[in-house]
């Protein structure tokens, strides 16, 4: 249980802060802006309807005496009378004067009498549609009621608010982008530290430069680097362990040869001498593990790269040469490119321990090898097929040899130490792993084939060096 809640945590891609403060403050100041709006919309509308309503008061309490005049001057008091407008404009304000019974005696000329009320109301009221204030006069016998439509203040609130939302379309990107900008700023030392650790090699332990880290991230980075110094001196004090102790075996394992292929010629041929055969065979595996324990040692210790880039076409040539002269039963076909020169950064001796151990792989368990081993004979048959080997001039090296198929879920697992498919032949599987140390830590990248590419069984190794930086 818990360790599928590890699994799915860890498939989740971690959130960039840079964004999450992005977003994250952008929409702050986005809800920010519009509660102001709300507030400023609430204290205008207070404000606005306060002034309307002091205008709307004005203008009845200006034309009712004007309105009493006009009326008592007429000959008939009951004729209504519509005022007639000077030009045609347009007119908000519209009014009509009634009397105590509800007769119409004066309206402006826009002035409708439906939506009006229709009882005299004194002071301020409201329909759906319009704000009125309703006075009387000449002792109540006289009534104006001066009608303002409701639109006109939605219309000017409505326009404030589109003229306070409008700059929050610019805002918004530039807030975004101007966060994202100083977050990322902010941030430099903490991105150049990521990259610092990004850019390294696995084989790379060496303390991470910590300086001008913000102080939230500058304890997280000591204890990293106490943890890689630890690790360090660990692994460093292991791999002088294997070096040493495999140094120190080299003498004894030659000793004991020596002394077993003495008592070899000194005794007659017989079961003793069969059982010294199989006892100098014995200890030749044993010298060879010393060598292949220190092999491993140095591909996965520091210094797989110098400074000097080599040309590993011509230490190619020169290890396949030496392959040849040791293994003349065996037919090496190389192909190279036209420029003849590669020139890469990995060190010239990682280098010939990745090529030998791939090459003496190809020689020990090519099939034609298994054949003769087998036999107790070493010879060429009509079904031998050569080791191939070529070096492109984009820095890919393929080694094609004749094997039978190795099933794909072992073929994943070859690169692990001690791991071997093919048990008939002597060797500890120990030499993938060398070579993928090494590959590892130069960045180079290598894969394995079976059947080869193009065939039907076979097997084949490719590494390509162009990924060394
Ligand atoms: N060129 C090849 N052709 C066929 N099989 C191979 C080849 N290279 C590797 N293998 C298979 O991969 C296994 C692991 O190879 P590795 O080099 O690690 O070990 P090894 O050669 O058996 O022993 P060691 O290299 O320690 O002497 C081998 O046992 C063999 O089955
Ligand atoms: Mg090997």
């Amino acid at each position: 249980m818990n360790s599928q809640k590890i699994i799915s945590t860890q498939k989740k891609s971690p959130k960039s802060l840079q964004k999450t403060l992005g977003i994250g403050l952008t929409i702050g100041m986005t809800l920010l802006w519009m509660f102001a709006l709300a507030g400023a919309v609430y204290v205008s509308q207070n404000k606005l309807n306060e002034l309307f309503d002091s205008a709307l008061a004005e203008t009845a309490q200006r034309i009712m005496p004007l309105a009493v005049v006009e009326i008592i001057n007429r000959e008939d008091l009951t004729q209504a009378q519509q005022v007639m407008a000077f030009k045609a404009h347009n007119e908000p304000l519209v009014y009509i004067v009634r009397n105590n019974l509800g007769q119409i005696l004066l309206q402006s000329h826009n002035a409708d009498p439906a939506i009006f009320n229709q009882t005299l109301l004194k002071g301020f009221n409201s329909s759906a549609t319009h704000r009125f204030y309703g006075v009387s006069a000449v002792q109540d016998t006289l009534h104006i009621e001066v009608a303002e439509p409701l639109t006109q203040r939605r219309d000017a609130i409505i326009e404030m608010a589109v003229t306070l939302l409008w700059p929050l379309v610019f805002l918004i990107p530039f807030c975004f982008i101007g966060s994202w900008a100083f977050v990322h700023y902010s941030l430099r030392h903490v991105l150049a530290y990521r990259d610092e650790i990004e850019s390294r090699g696995s084989s790379d332990l060496s303390l991470i430069k910590t300086e001008s880290l913000p102080a939230e991230i500058f304890t997280i980075s000591e204890s990293v680097n106490r943890l890689l110094d630890r690790l360090r001196r660990a692994l460093e004090s292991e791999r002088s362990f294997t070096a040493n102790s495999a140094h120190e075996l080299r003498t004894p394992i030659a000793t004991a040869l020596a002394q077993i292929q003495r008592l070899q010629q000194e005794v007659s041929a017989g079961p003793t001498q069969d059982r010294m055969i199989k006892l100098e065979s014995t200890i030749r595996g044993l010298s060879n593990l010393s060598e292949k324990l220190m092999q491993l040692a140095k591909a996965e210790g520091g210094g797989l790269l110098s400074n000097e880039p080599c040309d590993l076409i011509s230490l190619l040539k020169l290890i396949i040469n030496d392959a040849q002269r040791s293994h003349p039963e065996k037919v090496i076909i190389l192909a190279l490119p036209q420029n003849k020169e590669y020139r890469s950064a990995i060190d010239p001796d990682a280098f010939a321990i990745l090529i030998r151990n791939l090459l003496d792989n190809a020689i020990k368990h090519g099939a034609i090898q298994n054949r003769a081993i087998q036999n107790r004979v070493i010879k060429h048959t009509e079904k031998d097929q050569p080791i191939e080997i070529s070096f492109s001039a984009n820095g890919l090296l393929t080694i094609v040899n004749d094997a039978s198929v190795i099933p794909a879920e072992i073929l994943t697992q070859l690169r692990q130490r001690f791991v071997r498919s093919n048990v008939s032949a002597q060797g500890m599987g120990l030499g993938l792993a060398i070579a993928d140390a090494i590959v590892s830590g130069t960045g180079a990248t290598m894969t394995f084939n079976s059947p080869a590419a193009g065939r039907v069984d076979g097997f084949e190794v490719s590494v390509d060096f162009s990924t060394i930086n």
